[in-house]
């Protein structure tokens, strides 16, 4: 996930800066040097689908697929859903996706707008986009992953995030001193926004080995039930 500075100089290659989600263009300019950092990402990726086992009779959607990391994965296990999307913010990124097997495709959308009707999915997933965006975005981006899962349906989330508080301020410092290219290296960590949003928690992992990263899944409530006791998930990660 080495992601470019805001300037249209910077090169994605060899950075650790990542963008945030508003960043004119900036994904477009990252989409080139993307796929060189992508095992930085690959533990963190393979524990979110042993977490959210999609079955063949599932739909699942991947919001800010980028160039495809979580399907291309998913496409080399042996159960895997028939029908699969992919969708993204930026051109470029979708355009480095590659070949995708039969009843997937990929499509522009937005998080926080998605385009597709209300419980449509079975399964929902979302790496390193969180951390991206600022709070009202992220508010709205939950409330749309919870229109669109069906009731009782599974989000995984991946954000960076370490267990170890003094990592955490390494990439939290990095992130304030650094914007231009360490922005995205803010850490996040989702659980209690994801349970107000109506979604109870039922594991998370944090994960250490490429970018320090925490690993959540969660199924959806109705949202008279979000937020009404926090889950033993929501304290402590595996
Ligand atoms: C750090 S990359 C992650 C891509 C992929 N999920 C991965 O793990 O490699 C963030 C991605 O989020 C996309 N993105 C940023 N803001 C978005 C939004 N509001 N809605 C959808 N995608 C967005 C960017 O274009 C970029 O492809």
């Amino acid at each position: 996930m080495t992601l470019p500075g805001r300037s249209a100089g910077d090169s994605a290659a060899g950075s650790l800066g990542w963008v945030t989600s508003r960043s004119e263009g900036a994904w477009d300019r990252a989409a080139q040097g993307y796929a060189r950092q992508e095992h930085l990402e690959l533990q963190a990726v393979r524990r979110a689908l042993d977490f959210t086992q999609p079955r063949f009779d599932e739909r699942l959607l991947d919001v800010a697929t980028g160039t495809g990391i979580v399907l291309r994965e998913l496409a080399r296990r042996s159960t895997r859903p028939a029908e699969a999307v992919g969708v993204d913010t930026s051109p470029a990124m979708l355009a480095r996706l590659g070949a995708l097997p039969t009843g997937w495709h990929a499509q522009h959308g937005d998080a926080t707008r998605l385009p597709f009707a209300s419980a449509s999915f079975d399964v929902a997933t979302v790496a390193y986009l969180l951390q991206l965006l600022d709070a009202a975005d992220r508010g709205a981006a939950l409330a749309e992953l919870h229109r669109v899962v069906r009731p009782a349906g599974r989000l995984v989330l991946v954000t960076v995030w370490s267990a170890r508080p003094a990592a955490r301020a390494a990439l939290d410092g990095l992130a304030r001193v650094a914007p231009a290219t360490s922005a995205g290296l803010r850490t996040h960590d989702p659980r209690a926004e994801l349970a107000r949003a109506g979604w109870r928690l039922e594991r998370a992992a944090a994960l250490h080995h490429g970018y320090p990263s925490l690993v959540v899944l969660a199924r959806r409530v109705a949202l008279s039930q979000a937020g009404s006791s926090p889950p033993r998930a929501s304290r402590k990660a595996e």
